[in-house]
C-alpha cells in the first residue's frame, strides 16, 4: 500500500475545490491510478454504476476543440475576446473527466447509484488531493446537450453526472465556512414514562 501524505480526517477538511488551474501537466497515468483505487466505494448490488471518459495528456486538447466547436453553443456569440476568458477556466487544467451513470428505470436503485458514484467521486477527489492535485466537480449546462453527449458516445439510459477537472493550482481556495453539527443534528430522545 502507498504511504499515505494525510490523514483521512485530515483530507477531507483540508480539501477544496479547484477552479484556478496553472497549466502544469498531469498524467494519464496518475488520473489512472486514482480511479484504480477510487472505484473501492460502497455501491448497492455491486452495480459499479459508472464509467469514465477521460481527455488527458494530448486528448485533452481535442475535447478543448469540442467545446470551442459545439459543446456550448451559446458561446459561439461572444468576442473572440470574452471566449478565451470564458476558456482559460478549462484550457488551465490539464484533463477533465466525465462521469456516466446508469440511469436506471427504478427510482430506487437510479439513486442508489448516483449516491454510489457520488461516493466514488469524493474518493477521486481526496485521493488526488492526496498526490497534490486539484480538482473540481463540475456540472455544466452542456452536460446535457444532445450533441455534447453524441460527441461522448452517451447513451440513452445514461447520464454524465460530472465533468471533473484535474490540475496543478498555485493558490488555496479560502474555506467556505459550513453550516455547525448543532443546527443539523437532532439527538435521539427515548420518552421516559413519567
Ligand atoms: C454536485 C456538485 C456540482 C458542482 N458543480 C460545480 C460547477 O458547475 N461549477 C463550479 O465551479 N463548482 C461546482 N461544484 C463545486 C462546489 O461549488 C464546491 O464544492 C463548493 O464551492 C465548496 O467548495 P469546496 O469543495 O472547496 O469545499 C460542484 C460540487 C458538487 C458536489
Amino acid at each position: 500500500m502507498d504511504e499515505q501524505a494525510l490523514s483521512v480526517r485530515d483530507a477531507i477538511i483540508s480539501r477544496r475545490s479547484i477552479k484556478s488551474f496553472n497549466g502544469q501537466p498531469v498524467e494519464q497515468s496518475e488520473i489512472a491510478d486514482i480511479l484504480e483505487d477510487a472505484i473501492w466505494a460502497p455501491n448497492h448490488g455491486n452495480r459499479n454504476p459508472w464509467r469514465f471518459v477521460l481527455a488527458a495528456e494530448g486528448n485533452y486538447q481535442d475535447f478543448l476543440e469540442v467545446l470551442r466547436d459545439f459543446g456550448v453553443p451559446k458561446w459561439k456569440e461572444l468576442s473572440d475576446d470574452t471566449l478565451e476568458k470564458q476558456m482559460s477556466k478549462y484550457t488551465k487544467a490539464s484533463a477533465a473527466m466525465f462521469v456516466i451513470v446508469p440511469e436506471d428505470a427504478r427510482q430506487k436503485q437510479r439513486l442508489e447509484d448516483f449516491a454510489a458514484a457520488s461516493t466514488m467521486i469524493q474518493n477521486v477527489q481526496l485521493l488526488a488531493w492526496d498526490k497534490g492535485i486539484g480538482t473540481c466537480w463540475k456540472t455544466p449546462g452542456f452536460l446535457d446537450d444532445p450533441k455534447f453527449r453524441e460527441a461522448l458516445g452517451v447513451d440513452a439510459g445514461e447520464r454524465i453526472i460530472s465533468m471533473f477537472q484535474f490540475g496543478h493550482f498555485d493558490e488555496l481556495p479560502k474555506a467556505k465556512p459550513r453550516t455547525p453539527i448543532e443546527d443539523v443534528v437532532t439527538y435521539w430522545q427515548v420518552a421516559t414514562p413519567e
